[in-house]
């Protein structure tokens, strides 16, 4: 089957191409109205299909026969367990647990957070939330618990699913006490706490609302999947956006499951049976779609991996993996390439593996880098397969779709739109622009299933952040070209927000929070270059009268600040003393001319400018400093 005629029926003819995919999965109701608006007369997919994401990852391959088959498989080299889960075991857990929430007086429409290490347990929770209608929202353990807290007050989950702790290189994460201090800073206290004891002998400090996950498990009854309406939220995943309020994506159910059974084939390339490797985490969307919904829908064996690409124990883990779980396709983010590159430049350790089994790469999370393309090709001798999405989109929007063919890889493009996707590169006044002009990344509407429903509590924005820039199309906040063949080459955000380690954070967030130290006059945070992480957050600040004698106190106290707030993964390390900003004459502080001249990018110096020779000042700063680009 050739791509572009392929695509373009998805285009010509969505309700029936993805009518056609629909029929892939086993529905409870199979759904008549394919395309529908619902009350915002924004698209809805299947509106009246009636179906279960808990019982199409599960109980369906039961039925078929492949009950024994490992549906999961559990490598932690931080703590040197390895598991197989076959697809019973999984319905034993998933269906006891499920019964043990609707014991606890969770229902369909109920919130519920999760958050949780790489363990088969985060695995559990969400598919028990999933059987019986629950909406879970998985947080990042790396975020803080003020970030948690935000979480819990805008979804206001019944419970929150956590476990003692989590394992990062030599250090303990204690989950269990950053929940209760998250439900301290809360306005809204979640009835229960459910608590997975890894029993690693952390202490788990205890609380009236604390429920013993095992307990909970053993004596509960399990129960059957509900049938759940296909637009019904099967999760609310937050991201960051411009402001320092996370967005929550809400994600439906039957058009979710659609496009995920569709990419597993068309966009991997992987048959019912294979085995499937995206080393992310839970907590990021990559996790939901490719760690747990899309490969247990498809029926392939999924990787759960507890660790790093390096130090976990070290360089050649990814390799240990692939080779002894004979995965056929991974996913990573190019970040974990460049960190292994580091470490391990001329590849010798990979050498040691036989990596026969694996048949593609795939590469996702931030822009690929040319050098990181070549290597990892040269390396594993597979074709290595960048692609773009969004946690927005759920999957991915464009790809070298090697389940309906292979095309020539062009580094620095990730190929061609998916089917279902009409991207579009407009101008400021939205229209299209030429081959090889840069311009703004846009999907027209309809956007096919499986893409974000709405903003959870906030339609509004939803509305202002996606739609009203480009009326009729989903705006993605991403800048890019089309070359002349047709490929699409993403530049990076139009916005303020930043891809740290192929993690989305905003730099609005940071400022704010280090804007309130009391020292500091005024501030800008914007990201820089870093080899390894893509980029990093840097912080210039310009402290009030009187307070210069304190300087390495202050910068300590603004770093730890971040981190309390936002958490470790911010990785907020950089905090420059400056005398004065750049701004303009009206008082606007020029972030991006900072930025380019970090990254020693081309950049013009507006002419609305106040003081031309801050630049002078600010290029001394950052070569003292080694940032960005000058280290
Ligand atoms: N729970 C708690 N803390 C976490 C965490 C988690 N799940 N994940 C990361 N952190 C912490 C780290 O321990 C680190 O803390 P530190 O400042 O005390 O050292 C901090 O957050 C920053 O983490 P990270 O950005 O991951 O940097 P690192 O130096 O630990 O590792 C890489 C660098 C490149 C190896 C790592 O970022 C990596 O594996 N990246 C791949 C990312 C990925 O797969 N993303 C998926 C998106 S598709
Ligand atoms: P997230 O929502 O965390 O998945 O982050 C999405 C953002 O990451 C996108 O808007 C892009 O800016 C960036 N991104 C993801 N994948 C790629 C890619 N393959 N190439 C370039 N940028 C990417």
């Amino acid at each position: 089957m050739k791509y572009q005629e392929f695509y373009n029926k998805s285009i010509q003819y969505p309700e029936q191409f993805w009518s056609e995919q629909a029929k892939q999965l086993d529905w409870f109701d199979t759904p008549n109205n394919i395309l529908s608006k619902d009350k915002y007369n924004y698209d809805q997919w299947f509106e009246d299909g009636k179906l279960n994401l808990s019982y199409l990852c599960i109980d369906k391959h039961i039925n078929d026969g492949y009950g024994n088959q490992n549906a999961v498989i559990y490598d932690s080299p931080v703590t040197n367990v390895k598991q197989h889960i076959t697809f019973n075991q999984l319905h034993h857990e998933v269906s006891k647990l499920a019964g043990g929430l609707q014991s606890l007086g969770l229902q369909k429409g109920d919130t519920c957070i999760i958050y949780m290490p790489m363990i088969p347990q985060a695995l559990y929770a969400m598919l028990a939330c999933a059987r019986i209608g629950v909406i879970h929202s998985v947080v990042f353990g790396g975020f803080a618990p003020h970030e948690l807290a935000i979480r819990i007050d805008d979804c206001k989950p019944k419970a929150i699913i956590t476990a003692s702790n989590g394992i990062e290189i030599e250090r303990i994460i204690p989950y269990k006490p950053f929940v209760d201090q998250a439900i301290d800073k809360a306005k809204n206290k979640p009835e229960h706490v459910i608590v997975f004891d890894r029993e690693l002998g952390v202490e788990i400090p205890k609380k009236n609302y604390d429920v013993d996950y095992a307990t909970l498990v053993e004596k509960s009854p399990s129960i059957e999947a509900i049938s759940i309406e296909s637009t019904h939220p099967s999760y609310i995943l937050y991201t960051s956006g411009t402001t320092g309020t996370p967005k929550g994506i809400i994600r439906d159910t039957g058009g979710y499951a659609t496009a995920l059974k569709f990419s597993m084939k068309y966009i991997y390339g992987l048959d019912e049976g294979d085995v499937f490797w995206a080393a992310s985490d839970v907590g990021w969307v990559v996790g939901h779609s490719y760690i747990v919904y899309g490969p247990l829908l498809n029926r392939n064996t999924t990787i759960l991996f507890e660790g790093k690409p390096i130090r976990t124990p070290d360089a050649s883990t990814f390799w240990r993996v692939i080779s002894e779980h004979q995965v056929k396709v991974m996913f990573t983010a190019p970040t974990a390439i460049r960190a292994i590159k580091k470490e391990d430049p001329d590849g010798e350790l990979l050498k040691q593996f036989d990596l026969s089994c694996l048949k593609y790469q795939f590469l996702a999370g931030e822009r690929c880098d040319v050098a990181t393309l070549n290597w990892t090709e040269e390396k594993l001798n597979v074709p290595v397969i960048d692609h773009w999405w969004q946690t927005e989109s759920g999957w991915p929007m464009i790809a070298n779709m090697v389940g309906v063919a292979l095309q020539d890889v062009k580094p620095g493009s990730a190929s061609f739109p998916v089917c279902g996707y009409d991207i579009q590169i407009l101008n400021e006044e939205g229209e299209e622009v030429e081959d090889s002009v840069e311009g703004y990344v846009a999907v027209k509407l309809p956007l096919p299933p499986g893409t974000l429903s709405n903003l959870w509590g906030n339609p509004e924005r939803f509305k202002s952040g996606y739609l009203d820039r480009f009326p009729g199309y989903y705006f993605s906040g991403d800048g890019g070209y089309k070359d002349e063949d047709g490929y699409v080459f993403i530049t990076g955000r139009v916005d303020d927000i930043i891809n740290v380690a192929g993690h989305r954070l905003s730099t609005a967030e940071m400022e704010e929070i280090v804007a309130s130290h009391e020292s500091v006059a005024e501030c800008a945070v914007f990201g820089v270059h870093c080899d390894i992480k893509g980029q990093k957050p840097l912080g210039l600040v310009v402290l009030k009268f009187g307070e210069a004698s304190e300087e390495n106190q202050i910068q300590k106290e603004i770093v730890q600040d971040v981190r309390h707030e936002i958490g470790a993964v911010a990785s907020f390390r950089d905090v420059l003393i400056v005398n004065r900003l750049p701004k303009t004459r009206s008082g606007k502080i020029l972030r991006k001319l900072l930025r380019n001249i970090a990254d020693e990018q081309q950049y013009n110096i507006p002419s609305t400018i106040d003081d031309v020779k801050i630049i002078d000042e600010i290029k001394i700063v950052y070569q003292t400093h080694k940032i960005g680009i000058h280290k």
